[in-house]
């Protein structure tokens, strides 16, 4: 590490406040972690709401922020799987752990190896701060809420890339409301790797990209008067029923519509409901919780503690290193803010306005 290494932290010192800029001890990492000197951070809409909202916030002042990327300057006494130099994307776990120095919004975070990503060349730092959150989220979507089987390669320790029965897609409908956010284009790609066909929302303008690019069977607007009868029909087409859908959007219309996409293929007395995995508390004032379908929510962090295992399979395990390199993976569009620390603020105001099919990163 350069000995005049300087840690500038966007400092939130009171809910609704804008970030502070300070300057912060560059840590030191421990056993079984290591030091990363950011080079981008992704933001997502979890950042605004607990900027302007106070959302899951412990303490004042905190530092927030998850999708972190970089290059590892240092490694604690007992590592030996990452090594100074090594470019990385990592989940920061603060959020979790409440560790300051796990925090992303900052030069240097200290990241628990197991939940590093190496990149491969072919992954710019941008590209992999858009990684982390989608990907634990589409993780425990589909592997934890939906318990959908995993890509047969996890049963089989260590896990692989690139067999022809991860890509294709002949296994059971999963539907991904709102394919164009970033949950959404994680999922679909997670989902695809596991076997299932995907189908998924979203505006015209994303229709190619996520069907050519990133591998969903069946893409319909979502502003479409029809789109329920769409998504119906087409699984009709196919001779298959919609049983599971990841609602990543999760507001009332969409799940209203996600309900009557699996209401439609409900049996009679069939032991097993449809499944609905939501990204949002069930908004039980607006919308009747349906009794025909199992709903329950989905929580990315599970990842950093009762489903450590995912967070292993794709981290510790490289499974995903492996499949950003074959291109099985591909991370998100995104957009780039400058000014390290100084533009956290401007990044998470775009964030909270709205952003359409790709990420916000800021460059550090
Ligand atoms: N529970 C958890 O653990 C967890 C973890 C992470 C995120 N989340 C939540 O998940 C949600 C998504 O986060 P994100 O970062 O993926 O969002 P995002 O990328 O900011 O979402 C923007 C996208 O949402 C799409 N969209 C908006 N309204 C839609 C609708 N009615 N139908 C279909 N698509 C619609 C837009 O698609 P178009 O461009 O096509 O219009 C846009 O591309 C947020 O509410 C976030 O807080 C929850």
């Amino acid at each position: 590490m350069a000995p005049n290494a300087v840690n500038q932290a966007a400092i939130l010192v009171a809910q609704g406040a804008d970030m502070v800029v300070e300057e912060r001890l560059v840590p030191s990492p421990g056993p079984d972690e290591v030091l990363i000197r950011n080079r981008a951070v992704g933001v997502n809409p979890a950042d605004w709401k607990r900027q302007r909202e106070g959302l899951l916030i412990p303490f004042y002042p905190i530092i927030i922020g998850t999708d972190c990327s970089g290059v590892i300057e240092a490694v604690g006494p007992n590592v030996t799987t990452r090594k100074p130099g090594d470019r990385v994307c990592a989940y920061a776990d603060a959020f979790y752990s409440q560790k300051l120095d796990h925090a992303g919004f900052q030069t240097y975070i200290l990241s628990n190896i197991h939940d590093t990503a190496v990149l491969p060349d072919n992954v710019s730092f941008y590209q992999g701060a858009t990684l982390p959150t989608a990907i634990a989220t589409g993780a425990a979507a589909l592997f934890e809420t939906l318990k959908l089987p995993l890509p047969s390669e996890f049963s089989t320790n260590p896990p692989t890339s690139g067999s022809k029965s991860m890509s294709a897609s002949p296994g059971p409908i999963l539907l991904v409301w709102g394919g164009a956010s970033s949950v959404g284009m994680a999922t679909i790609q997670l989902a695809r790797l596991a076997g299932c066909t995907v189908y998924t929302t979203a505006s015209r303008k994303h229709h190619a990209y996520l069907s050519e690019e990133l591998g969903a069977k069946v893409v319909v607007d979502y502003r479409s008067p029809t789109v329920v009868d769409e998504l119906v029909a087409a699984a009709q087409r196919e001779g298959k029923e919609i049983l599971h859908v990841v609602d990543a959007i999760s507001t009332v219309e969409t799940l209203a519509n996600s309900v009557e996409v699996l209401a439609k293929f409900r049996r009679e007395g069939a032991e097993a409901k449809p499944k609905l995995a939501t990204v949002q508390p069930w908004p039980e004032k607006q919308l009747v919780l349906p009794r025909e379908i199992e709903v329950a929510m989905v929580r990315g962090d599970v990842l950093w503690h009762s489903r450590r295992d995912l967070a292993l399979w794709l981290y510790r395990d490289e499974t995903l290193a492996k499949w950003l390199q074959s291109g099985e993976f591909k991370p998100s569009p995104y957009r780039v803010v400058k000014g390290g620390a100084a533009g956290v603020q401007e990044a998470i105001d775009i964030v909270a306005k709205g952003v359409s099919g790709e990420k916000v990163v800021i460059e550090w």
